[in-house]
Protein backbone atom coordinates (compact mmCIF):
# COMPACT_ATOMS: atom_id res chain seq x y z
CA UNK A 1 0.00 0.00 0.00
CA UNK A 2 1.52 3.49 -0.75
CA UNK A 3 1.86 5.73 2.03
CA UNK A 4 1.29 9.50 1.77
CA UNK A 5 1.72 11.61 4.54
CA UNK A 6 0.29 15.24 4.77
CA UNK A 7 2.26 17.81 7.08
CA UNK A 8 0.37 20.89 8.19
CA UNK A 9 -3.47 19.99 9.11
CA UNK A 10 -5.00 23.33 8.43
CA UNK A 11 -7.61 24.25 5.78
CA UNK A 12 -5.48 23.43 2.94
CA UNK A 13 -3.60 19.74 4.51
CA UNK A 14 -7.27 18.57 6.24
CA UNK A 15 -9.76 18.75 3.28
CA UNK A 16 -7.03 18.19 0.91
CA UNK A 17 -5.72 14.69 2.57
CA UNK A 18 -9.51 13.82 3.03
CA UNK A 19 -10.04 13.90 -0.53
CA UNK A 20 -7.01 12.05 -1.57
CA UNK A 21 -7.99 9.36 1.07
CA UNK A 22 -11.65 9.08 -0.34
CA UNK A 23 -10.72 9.19 -4.15
CA UNK A 24 -7.84 6.35 -3.70
CA UNK A 25 -8.50 3.12 -0.78
CA UNK A 26 -5.85 1.82 -2.12
CA UNK A 27 -3.70 4.58 -0.47
CA UNK A 28 -3.02 5.37 3.22
CA UNK A 29 -3.05 8.66 4.24
CA UNK A 30 -1.76 10.44 7.48
CA UNK A 31 -2.13 13.80 8.05
CA UNK A 32 0.49 15.32 10.79
CA UNK A 33 0.54 18.35 12.78
CA UNK A 34 2.74 19.87 15.62
CA UNK A 35 -0.70 21.14 17.17
CA UNK A 36 -1.98 18.99 19.49
CA UNK A 37 -5.14 20.78 19.77
CA UNK A 38 -5.77 20.70 15.81
CA UNK A 39 -5.17 17.05 15.66
CA UNK A 40 -7.52 15.74 18.39
CA UNK A 41 -9.96 18.42 16.81
CA UNK A 42 -9.48 16.52 13.78
CA UNK A 43 -10.13 13.00 15.92
CA UNK A 44 -13.71 14.31 17.49
CA UNK A 45 -16.61 15.41 15.96
CA UNK A 46 -15.65 18.55 16.36
CA UNK A 47 -13.26 19.43 13.29
CA UNK A 48 -10.94 22.48 13.63
CA UNK A 49 -12.33 23.93 10.68
CA UNK A 50 -16.22 24.54 9.47
CA UNK A 51 -16.21 22.99 5.79
CA UNK A 52 -19.35 22.72 3.93
CA UNK A 53 -19.13 18.80 3.17
CA UNK A 54 -15.94 18.21 5.03
CA UNK A 55 -17.24 16.23 7.75
CA UNK A 56 -18.68 13.78 5.59
CA UNK A 57 -15.68 12.75 3.92
CA UNK A 58 -13.58 13.20 7.12
CA UNK A 59 -16.32 10.08 8.55
CA UNK A 60 -16.29 8.06 5.65
CA UNK A 61 -12.33 7.50 5.66
CA UNK A 62 -11.40 8.41 9.12
CA UNK A 63 -9.96 5.17 10.57
CA UNK A 64 -9.49 3.32 7.39
CA UNK A 65 -7.32 5.12 5.45
CA UNK A 66 -7.21 8.61 6.82
CA UNK A 67 -5.31 9.01 10.00
CA UNK A 68 -4.36 12.54 11.77
CA UNK A 69 -1.35 12.25 14.46
CA UNK A 70 0.95 14.28 15.95
CA UNK A 71 3.78 12.13 15.39
CA UNK A 72 5.23 13.62 12.73
CA UNK A 73 8.73 11.77 12.85
CA UNK A 74 7.22 8.56 12.56
CA UNK A 75 4.65 8.72 9.70
CA UNK A 76 7.31 11.17 7.74
CA UNK A 77 9.67 8.33 7.83
CA UNK A 78 6.61 5.68 6.94
CA UNK A 79 6.02 7.45 4.23
CA UNK A 80 6.21 7.40 0.19
CA UNK A 81 4.94 10.78 -0.88
CA UNK A 82 4.80 13.80 1.34
CA UNK A 83 2.62 16.59 1.06
CA UNK A 84 4.06 19.90 2.72
CA UNK A 85 1.19 22.29 3.64
CA UNK A 86 2.12 24.00 6.28
CA UNK A 87 1.72 27.90 6.74
CA UNK A 88 3.61 30.63 4.57
CA UNK A 89 2.95 33.61 6.17
CA UNK A 90 4.28 37.25 5.85
CA UNK A 91 7.43 37.75 7.46
CA UNK A 92 7.30 39.92 10.39
CA UNK A 93 10.95 41.05 11.22
CA UNK A 94 14.14 40.87 9.39
CA UNK A 95 15.05 40.91 6.05
CA UNK A 96 12.35 41.51 3.98
CA UNK A 97 9.36 42.02 6.93
CA UNK A 98 5.95 42.78 5.93
CA UNK A 99 6.69 41.39 2.32
CA UNK A 100 9.02 37.93 2.26
CA UNK A 101 7.32 34.43 3.01
CA UNK A 102 8.37 33.48 6.20
CA UNK A 103 9.85 30.15 5.41
CA UNK A 104 10.72 28.81 9.33
CA UNK A 105 7.60 26.36 9.17
CA UNK A 106 8.63 24.96 5.96
CA UNK A 107 12.33 24.36 6.57
CA UNK A 108 11.42 22.68 9.93
CA UNK A 109 9.35 20.39 7.97
CA UNK A 110 12.12 19.42 5.84
CA UNK A 111 14.84 19.60 8.49
CA UNK A 112 12.20 16.34 9.79
CA UNK A 113 11.89 14.56 6.49
CA UNK A 114 15.70 15.10 6.10
CA UNK A 115 16.64 13.77 9.62
CA UNK A 116 13.81 10.83 9.97
CA UNK A 117 13.69 9.33 6.34
CA UNK A 118 15.45 6.13 5.57
CA UNK A 119 13.96 5.59 2.11
CA UNK A 120 13.36 7.65 -1.12
CA UNK A 121 10.62 9.74 -1.21
CA UNK A 122 8.52 12.60 -3.43
CA UNK A 123 8.58 15.99 -1.73
CA UNK A 124 5.47 17.97 -2.66
CA UNK A 125 5.03 21.44 -2.52
CA UNK A 126 1.77 22.45 -1.75
CA UNK A 127 2.11 25.66 0.54
CA UNK A 128 2.25 28.61 -1.41
CA UNK A 129 6.41 29.35 -1.42
CA UNK A 130 8.17 32.33 -3.39
CA UNK A 131 9.28 31.03 -6.50
CA UNK A 132 12.62 28.66 -6.42
CA UNK A 133 11.88 27.59 -2.99
CA UNK A 134 11.70 23.97 -4.10
CA UNK A 135 15.77 24.62 -4.80
CA UNK A 136 16.13 25.63 -1.50
CA UNK A 137 14.12 23.15 0.16
CA UNK A 138 16.45 20.44 -2.07
CA UNK A 139 19.41 22.14 -0.61
CA UNK A 140 18.26 21.60 3.01
CA UNK A 141 17.18 17.72 2.19
CA UNK A 142 20.17 16.32 -0.04
CA UNK A 143 22.84 18.32 2.74
CA UNK A 144 21.16 17.08 5.90
CA UNK A 145 19.93 13.25 4.84
CA UNK A 146 22.40 9.66 4.61
CA UNK A 147 22.35 9.00 0.79
CA UNK A 148 18.49 9.38 0.73
CA UNK A 149 17.34 10.42 -2.38
CA UNK A 150 14.19 13.30 -3.00
CA UNK A 151 12.39 14.73 -5.43
CA UNK A 152 10.97 18.05 -4.72
CA UNK A 153 7.32 18.42 -6.65
CA UNK A 154 5.28 21.74 -7.04
CA UNK A 155 1.89 21.06 -6.67
CA UNK A 156 -0.23 24.19 -5.27
CA UNK A 157 -3.49 24.22 -3.68
CA UNK A 158 -6.31 26.65 -5.70
CA UNK A 159 -9.19 26.02 -3.13
CA UNK A 160 -11.86 28.69 -2.17
CA UNK A 161 -12.61 27.83 1.62
CA UNK A 162 -16.00 27.75 1.99
CA UNK A 163 -16.19 25.65 -1.46
CA UNK A 164 -12.92 23.54 -0.41
CA UNK A 165 -14.32 19.93 -1.35
CA UNK A 166 -16.41 21.09 -4.54
CA UNK A 167 -13.31 22.46 -5.31
CA UNK A 168 -11.21 19.32 -4.52
CA UNK A 169 -13.19 17.05 -6.00
CA UNK A 170 -13.91 19.13 -9.70
CA UNK A 171 -10.55 20.97 -9.29
CA UNK A 172 -10.66 23.64 -12.90
CA UNK A 173 -7.01 21.92 -13.24
CA UNK A 174 -4.59 20.56 -11.09
CA UNK A 175 -1.13 21.83 -11.71
CA UNK A 176 1.96 20.02 -11.29
CA UNK A 177 5.78 20.70 -11.67
CA UNK A 178 8.81 18.95 -11.79
CA UNK A 179 12.38 18.73 -12.55
CA UNK A 180 13.16 18.25 -16.78
CA UNK A 181 14.90 14.88 -15.38
CA UNK A 182 14.19 11.28 -15.54
CA UNK A 183 13.64 11.29 -11.75
CA UNK A 184 11.52 14.46 -12.00
CA UNK A 185 9.30 13.29 -14.51
CA UNK A 186 8.73 10.03 -13.21
CA UNK A 187 8.01 11.84 -9.69
CA UNK A 188 5.39 13.95 -11.75
CA UNK A 189 3.67 10.67 -13.27
CA UNK A 190 3.68 9.02 -9.74
CA UNK A 191 1.69 12.15 -8.40
CA UNK A 192 -0.33 12.74 -11.90
CA UNK A 193 -1.78 8.76 -11.26
CA UNK A 194 -2.97 9.73 -8.22
CA UNK A 195 -4.81 12.85 -9.70
CA UNK A 196 -5.87 10.85 -12.26
CA UNK A 197 -8.26 8.60 -9.61
CA UNK A 198 -10.65 11.11 -9.76
CA UNK A 199 -9.07 14.54 -12.05
CA UNK A 200 -9.62 14.40 -15.89
CA UNK A 201 -6.29 13.75 -17.35
CA UNK A 202 -6.64 17.23 -19.60
CA UNK A 203 -7.11 18.88 -16.49
CA UNK A 204 -3.82 18.04 -15.27
CA UNK A 205 -1.37 20.67 -16.28
CA UNK A 206 2.45 20.09 -16.01
CA UNK A 207 5.05 22.37 -16.13
CA UNK A 208 8.56 23.23 -14.90
CA UNK A 209 9.00 23.77 -11.49
CA UNK A 210 9.57 27.57 -11.18
CA UNK A 211 6.44 27.87 -13.52
CA UNK A 212 4.32 26.32 -11.09
CA UNK A 213 5.49 28.17 -7.83
CA UNK A 214 4.65 31.43 -10.20
CA UNK A 215 1.82 30.44 -11.35
CA UNK A 216 0.17 30.07 -7.82
CA UNK A 217 1.10 33.64 -6.94
CA UNK A 218 0.27 35.17 -10.41
CA UNK A 219 -3.33 33.42 -9.83
CA UNK A 220 -4.20 34.76 -6.77
CA UNK A 221 -3.04 38.02 -7.60
CA UNK A 222 -5.01 38.07 -11.23
CA UNK A 223 -8.04 37.17 -8.90
CA UNK A 224 -7.33 40.27 -5.95
CA UNK A 225 -6.19 42.42 -8.87
CA UNK A 226 -9.90 41.93 -10.09
CA UNK A 227 -11.38 42.56 -6.97
CA UNK A 228 -9.35 46.00 -6.54
CA UNK A 229 -10.10 47.27 -10.41
CA UNK A 230 -14.30 46.11 -9.45
CA UNK A 231 -13.72 48.46 -6.00
CA UNK A 232 -12.00 50.95 -7.78
CA UNK A 233 -15.19 51.09 -10.04
CA UNK A 234 -17.04 51.36 -6.83
CA UNK A 235 -15.98 54.75 -5.92
CA UNK A 236 -16.63 56.06 -9.30
CA UNK A 237 -19.83 54.86 -9.46
CA UNK A 238 -20.54 56.74 -6.34
CA UNK A 239 -18.71 59.53 -7.34
CA UNK A 240 -20.75 59.62 -10.90
CA UNK A 241 -24.29 57.96 -10.73
CA UNK A 242 -23.25 54.60 -12.51
CA UNK A 243 -24.21 51.34 -10.57
CA UNK A 244 -21.20 49.03 -10.06
CA UNK A 245 -23.35 46.22 -9.82
CA UNK A 246 -24.73 47.08 -12.99
CA UNK A 247 -20.75 47.92 -14.68
CA UNK A 248 -19.92 44.28 -13.59
CA UNK A 249 -23.01 42.93 -15.22
CA UNK A 250 -21.91 44.68 -18.43
CA UNK A 251 -18.50 43.40 -18.12
CA UNK A 252 -19.15 39.71 -17.14
CA UNK A 253 -21.21 40.04 -20.47
CA UNK A 254 -18.03 40.58 -22.46
CA UNK A 255 -16.47 37.03 -22.51
CA UNK A 256 -12.85 37.96 -22.90
CA UNK A 257 -13.54 39.16 -19.21
CA UNK A 258 -15.99 36.59 -18.06
CA UNK A 259 -18.45 36.87 -14.87
CA UNK A 260 -16.51 36.21 -11.54
CA UNK A 261 -14.61 37.91 -8.88
CA UNK A 262 -16.50 41.47 -10.15
CA UNK A 263 -18.42 41.57 -7.16
CA UNK A 264 -17.14 44.94 -5.45
CA UNK A 265 -17.10 44.56 -1.59
CA UNK A 266 -15.44 46.17 1.45
CA UNK A 267 -12.54 44.59 0.54
CA UNK A 268 -11.19 41.33 -0.02
CA UNK A 269 -9.96 39.23 3.16
CA UNK A 270 -8.62 35.80 3.18
CA UNK A 271 -5.35 34.56 4.73
CA UNK A 272 -3.30 34.48 1.08
CA UNK A 273 -4.42 37.05 -1.38
CA UNK A 274 -2.63 39.99 0.57
CA UNK A 275 0.32 37.43 1.50
CA UNK A 276 0.83 36.02 -1.96
CA UNK A 277 0.89 39.69 -3.44
CA UNK A 278 3.46 41.56 -0.63
CA UNK A 279 5.51 38.09 -1.74
CA UNK A 280 4.80 38.53 -5.34
CA UNK A 281 6.32 42.37 -4.81
CA UNK A 282 9.25 41.29 -2.76
CA UNK A 283 10.34 38.54 -5.39
CA UNK A 284 9.94 41.62 -8.21
CA UNK A 285 12.16 43.96 -5.81
CA UNK A 286 14.90 41.21 -5.19
CA UNK A 287 15.11 41.33 -8.87
CA UNK A 288 15.17 44.69 -9.09
CA UNK A 289 11.96 44.87 -11.42
CA UNK A 290 10.63 48.11 -9.49
CA UNK A 291 7.92 48.77 -11.78
CA UNK A 292 6.33 45.06 -11.63
CA UNK A 293 6.35 45.24 -7.69
CA UNK A 294 4.95 49.13 -8.07
CA UNK A 295 2.38 47.78 -10.27
CA UNK A 296 0.97 44.91 -7.84
CA UNK A 297 1.32 46.97 -4.84
CA UNK A 298 -1.39 49.08 -5.93
CA UNK A 299 -3.94 45.93 -5.82
CA UNK A 300 -3.13 46.30 -1.62
CA UNK A 301 -3.23 50.00 -1.63
CA UNK A 302 -6.71 49.86 -3.58
CA UNK A 303 -8.01 46.94 -0.79
CA UNK A 304 -7.06 49.09 2.29
CA UNK A 305 -8.60 52.49 0.57
CA UNK A 306 -11.72 50.31 0.05
CA UNK A 307 -11.87 49.53 3.60
CA UNK A 308 -11.08 53.32 4.83
CA UNK A 309 -13.57 54.61 2.17
CA UNK A 310 -16.36 52.12 4.24
CA UNK A 311 -15.57 53.26 7.35
CA UNK A 312 -15.33 57.30 6.36
CA UNK A 313 -19.02 56.47 4.61
CA UNK A 314 -20.39 55.11 8.13
CA UNK A 315 -18.90 58.37 10.31
CA UNK A 316 -19.78 60.97 8.07
CA UNK A 317 -23.07 59.31 6.75
CA UNK A 318 -23.92 59.41 10.96
CA UNK A 319 -23.43 62.99 11.27
CA UNK A 320 -19.31 62.81 11.73
CA UNK A 321 -20.00 61.51 15.04
CA UNK A 322 -20.31 57.22 15.73
CA UNK A 323 -19.11 58.10 19.55
CA UNK A 324 -20.72 56.08 22.14
CA UNK A 325 -23.01 54.96 18.99
CA UNK A 326 -24.48 51.26 19.06
CA UNK A 327 -23.16 49.72 15.57
CA UNK A 328 -24.44 46.15 14.59
CA UNK A 329 -21.75 44.26 12.56
CA UNK A 330 -23.08 41.44 11.10
CA UNK A 331 -20.53 39.15 9.55
CA UNK A 332 -17.14 38.91 10.87
CA UNK A 333 -15.70 36.28 8.82
CA UNK A 334 -13.12 37.00 5.35
CA UNK A 335 -16.44 35.26 3.67
CA UNK A 336 -19.35 33.24 3.86
CA UNK A 337 -19.37 29.55 4.72
CA UNK A 338 -16.18 29.69 6.33
CA UNK A 339 -15.25 30.53 10.14
CA UNK A 340 -11.68 31.74 9.25
CA UNK A 341 -11.45 35.35 10.03
CA UNK A 342 -7.74 35.94 8.80
CA UNK A 343 -7.38 39.13 7.70
CA UNK A 344 -10.70 39.62 7.38
CA UNK A 345 -12.00 43.33 6.01
CA UNK A 346 -13.96 43.42 9.64
CA UNK A 347 -11.15 43.23 11.34
CA UNK A 348 -10.04 46.64 10.20
CA UNK A 349 -13.68 48.27 9.40
CA UNK A 350 -14.34 47.42 13.35
CA UNK A 351 -10.88 48.62 14.65
CA UNK A 352 -11.40 51.83 12.17
CA UNK A 353 -15.20 52.30 14.19
CA UNK A 354 -13.46 51.40 17.52
CA UNK A 355 -11.13 54.29 16.82
CA UNK A 356 -14.00 56.85 16.42
CA UNK A 357 -15.26 55.36 19.66
CA UNK A 358 -18.24 53.31 18.29
CA UNK A 359 -19.65 50.66 20.53
CA UNK A 360 -20.08 47.53 18.39
CA UNK A 361 -22.43 44.41 19.00
CA UNK A 362 -20.94 42.06 16.57
CA UNK A 363 -22.71 38.98 15.11
CA UNK A 364 -21.54 36.26 12.86
CA UNK A 365 -23.37 32.73 12.73
CA UNK A 366 -19.43 30.40 12.79
CA UNK A 367 -17.08 32.41 14.46
CA UNK A 368 -16.70 32.37 18.19
CA UNK A 369 -16.42 35.17 20.59
CA UNK A 370 -13.22 34.42 21.96
CA UNK A 371 -12.21 34.45 18.03
CA UNK A 372 -13.44 38.20 17.24
CA UNK A 373 -12.07 39.58 20.53
CA UNK A 374 -8.03 38.16 20.18
CA UNK A 375 -8.89 39.31 16.30
CA UNK A 376 -9.67 42.66 17.64
CA UNK A 377 -6.66 43.03 20.40
CA UNK A 378 -3.82 41.85 17.61
CA UNK A 379 -2.08 43.56 15.48
CA UNK A 380 -1.56 42.57 11.90
CA UNK A 381 1.44 40.91 11.86
CA UNK A 382 0.20 38.95 15.16
CA UNK A 383 -2.35 37.75 13.18
CA UNK A 384 -0.20 35.97 10.91
CA UNK A 385 1.72 34.07 13.36
CA UNK A 386 -0.63 32.25 15.59
CA UNK A 387 1.77 30.12 16.82
CA UNK A 388 3.08 32.41 18.79
CA UNK A 389 0.89 34.31 19.77
CA UNK A 390 -0.95 35.70 23.41
CA UNK A 391 -3.03 38.67 23.08
CA UNK A 392 -4.16 40.93 25.53
CA UNK A 393 -7.40 42.09 25.25
CA UNK A 394 -7.62 45.60 26.87
CA UNK A 395 -10.68 46.76 29.27
CA UNK A 396 -11.15 49.21 26.41
CA UNK A 397 -11.69 46.33 23.35
CA UNK A 398 -13.90 44.70 26.18
CA UNK A 399 -16.25 47.54 26.92
CA UNK A 400 -16.20 48.35 23.15
CA UNK A 401 -17.08 45.12 21.94
CA UNK A 402 -19.90 42.92 22.47
CA UNK A 403 -20.48 39.67 20.58
CA UNK A 404 -23.77 38.42 20.34
CA UNK A 405 -25.88 35.21 19.31
CA UNK A 406 -27.89 36.47 16.54
CA UNK A 407 -28.67 39.62 14.34
CA UNK A 408 -31.60 40.83 16.09
CA UNK A 409 -29.72 41.19 19.49
CA UNK A 410 -26.92 42.81 17.52
CA UNK A 411 -29.23 45.40 15.91
CA UNK A 412 -31.60 46.25 18.70
CA UNK A 413 -31.10 50.01 20.09
CA UNK A 414 -28.61 50.20 17.52
CA UNK A 415 -27.90 53.38 14.88
CA UNK A 416 -26.46 51.86 12.60
CA UNK A 417 -25.45 48.00 10.59
CA UNK A 418 -22.93 47.00 8.78
CA UNK A 419 -22.99 43.86 6.66
CA UNK A 420 -19.53 42.97 6.59
CA UNK A 421 -19.77 39.34 5.44
CA UNK A 422 -22.24 38.34 2.90
CA UNK A 423 -23.94 35.35 4.62
CA UNK A 424 -26.79 34.16 2.75
CA UNK A 425 -29.16 34.78 6.20
CA UNK A 426 -28.71 38.26 6.39
CA UNK A 427 -30.53 38.46 3.19
CA UNK A 428 -33.57 37.03 4.76
CA UNK A 429 -34.20 38.58 8.20
CA UNK A 430 -37.01 40.60 8.99
CA UNK A 431 -35.69 43.91 8.49
CA UNK A 432 -39.04 45.62 9.33
CA UNK A 433 -38.69 44.06 12.46
CA UNK A 434 -35.36 45.61 13.10
CA UNK A 435 -35.82 48.94 11.79
CA UNK A 436 -38.46 49.05 14.48
CA UNK A 437 -36.07 47.67 17.18
CA UNK A 438 -33.22 50.51 16.03
CA UNK A 439 -32.69 53.67 17.00
CA UNK A 440 -33.92 56.81 14.22
CA UNK A 441 -32.62 57.52 12.16
CA UNK A 442 -31.56 53.88 11.31
CA UNK A 443 -28.89 53.60 9.17
CA UNK A 444 -27.73 50.57 7.09
CA UNK A 445 -24.05 50.01 5.26
CA UNK A 446 -23.82 46.85 3.31
CA UNK A 447 -20.32 46.16 2.78
CA UNK A 448 -21.38 43.12 0.56
CA UNK A 449 -23.84 44.36 -1.84
CA UNK A 450 -26.80 41.74 -0.78
CA UNK A 451 -29.35 43.61 0.59
CA UNK A 452 -31.89 44.77 -1.08
CA UNK A 453 -31.62 48.56 -0.56
CA UNK A 454 -35.00 49.85 -2.68
CA UNK A 455 -36.89 47.81 0.06
CA UNK A 456 -35.29 48.87 3.33
CA UNK A 457 -35.76 52.60 1.85
CA UNK A 458 -39.38 51.84 2.01
CA UNK A 459 -39.33 50.31 5.16
CA UNK A 460 -37.47 53.69 6.31
CA UNK A 461 -33.62 52.83 6.61
CA UNK A 462 -31.58 55.16 5.14
CA UNK A 463 -29.24 52.68 3.02
CA UNK A 464 -25.37 52.73 1.98
CA UNK A 465 -24.65 50.16 -0.69
CA UNK A 466 -20.79 49.71 -2.25
CA UNK A 467 -20.61 51.27 -5.77
CA UNK A 468 -24.84 52.77 -5.82
CA UNK A 469 -25.80 55.80 -6.08
CA UNK A 470 -27.81 57.37 -1.97
P1 LIG B 1 -2.99 26.76 8.35
O1 LIG B 1 -2.30 27.72 9.24
O2 LIG B 1 -4.47 26.55 8.47
O3 LIG B 1 -2.33 25.30 8.53
C1 LIG B 1 -0.96 25.09 8.57
C2 LIG B 1 -0.69 24.01 9.62
O4 LIG B 1 0.67 23.63 9.54
C3 LIG B 1 -0.91 24.48 11.07
O5 LIG B 1 -1.88 23.65 11.68
C4 LIG B 1 0.46 24.36 11.73
O6 LIG B 1 0.40 23.94 13.08
C5 LIG B 1 1.11 23.29 10.87
N1 LIG B 1 2.57 23.30 10.91
C6 LIG B 1 3.42 24.36 10.81
N2 LIG B 1 4.69 23.93 10.84
C7 LIG B 1 4.65 22.59 10.96
C8 LIG B 1 5.65 21.57 11.04
N3 LIG B 1 6.96 21.89 10.95
N4 LIG B 1 5.27 20.29 11.17
C9 LIG B 1 3.96 19.96 11.25
N5 LIG B 1 2.96 20.87 11.17
C10 LIG B 1 3.31 22.17 11.02
O7 LIG B 1 -2.62 27.17 6.87
P2 LIG B 1 -3.47 26.90 5.53
O8 LIG B 1 -4.51 27.93 5.37
O9 LIG B 1 -3.84 25.48 5.46
O10 LIG B 1 -2.37 27.23 4.43
C11 LIG B 1 -1.28 26.36 4.23
C12 LIG B 1 -0.58 26.77 2.94
O11 LIG B 1 -1.47 26.60 1.84
C13 LIG B 1 -0.13 28.23 2.89
O12 LIG B 1 1.07 28.30 2.19
C14 LIG B 1 -1.23 28.91 2.09
O13 LIG B 1 -0.75 30.04 1.41
C15 LIG B 1 -1.61 27.83 1.10
N6 LIG B 1 -3.00 27.91 0.61
C16 LIG B 1 -4.02 28.19 1.46
C17 LIG B 1 -5.33 28.19 0.99
C18 LIG B 1 -6.49 28.49 1.91
O14 LIG B 1 -7.60 28.59 1.42
N7 LIG B 1 -6.31 28.63 3.21
C19 LIG B 1 -5.59 27.88 -0.35
C20 LIG B 1 -4.52 27.58 -1.19
C21 LIG B 1 -3.23 27.60 -0.69
C1 LIG C 1 -8.59 32.45 -2.80
C2 LIG C 1 -8.62 31.99 -4.26
O1 LIG C 1 -9.92 32.20 -4.81
C3 LIG C 1 -8.24 30.50 -4.37
O2 LIG C 1 -8.14 30.16 -5.75
C4 LIG C 1 -6.89 30.28 -3.69
O3 LIG C 1 -6.57 28.90 -3.71
C5 LIG C 1 -6.95 30.77 -2.27
O4 LIG C 1 -7.33 32.17 -2.24
C6 LIG C 1 -5.62 30.72 -1.57
O5 LIG C 1 -4.57 30.61 -2.19
O6 LIG C 1 -5.68 30.86 -0.34
P1 LIG C 1 -10.23 32.26 -0.73
O7 LIG C 1 -9.32 33.28 -0.15
O8 LIG C 1 -10.56 31.08 0.06
O9 LIG C 1 -9.61 31.73 -2.11
O10 LIG C 1 -11.61 32.95 -1.11
P2 LIG C 1 -12.13 33.85 -2.34
O11 LIG C 1 -13.44 33.34 -2.74
O12 LIG C 1 -11.11 34.02 -3.38
O13 LIG C 1 -12.37 35.26 -1.63
C7 LIG C 1 -11.28 36.04 -1.16
C8 LIG C 1 -11.80 37.39 -0.70
O14 LIG C 1 -12.22 38.18 -1.81
C9 LIG C 1 -13.01 37.30 0.24
O15 LIG C 1 -12.90 38.27 1.24
C10 LIG C 1 -14.17 37.59 -0.68
O16 LIG C 1 -15.29 38.10 -0.01
C11 LIG C 1 -13.55 38.62 -1.61
N1 LIG C 1 -14.22 38.71 -2.92
C12 LIG C 1 -14.26 37.63 -3.75
C13 LIG C 1 -14.79 39.92 -3.31
O17 LIG C 1 -14.75 40.92 -2.56
N2 LIG C 1 -15.39 40.00 -4.54
C14 LIG C 1 -15.44 38.95 -5.39
O18 LIG C 1 -16.00 39.10 -6.51
C15 LIG C 1 -14.86 37.73 -4.99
Amino acid sequence: MVKICGIGAGYVGGPTMAVIALKCPSIEVTVVDISHSRISAWNSDHLPIYEPGLQEVVQQCRGKNLFFSTDVGKHVSDADIIFVAVNTPTKSRGLGAGKAADLTYWESAARVIAETSKSNKIIIEKSTVPVRTAEAIERILTHNSNGVSFQILSNPEFLSEGTAIEDLLNPDRVLIGGRQTPEGQKAVQALKSIYAQWVPEDKIVTTNLWSSELSKLADNAFLAQRISSINAMSALCEATGAEVSEVSHALSKNSKIGSRFLNSSVGFGGSCFQKDILNLVYIAESNGLTEVANYWKQVIQMNDYQKDRFVKRVVSSMFNTISGKKIAVLGFAFKKDTSDTRKTPAIDVCKGLMRDDASLSIYDPKVSEDQILRDLAMDSVECDHPVHLQPVISPSTMKQVRIVQDAYEATKDAHGICVLTEWDEFKTLDYQRIFFSMQKPAFVFDGRNILNAGKLREIGFIVYSIGKPL
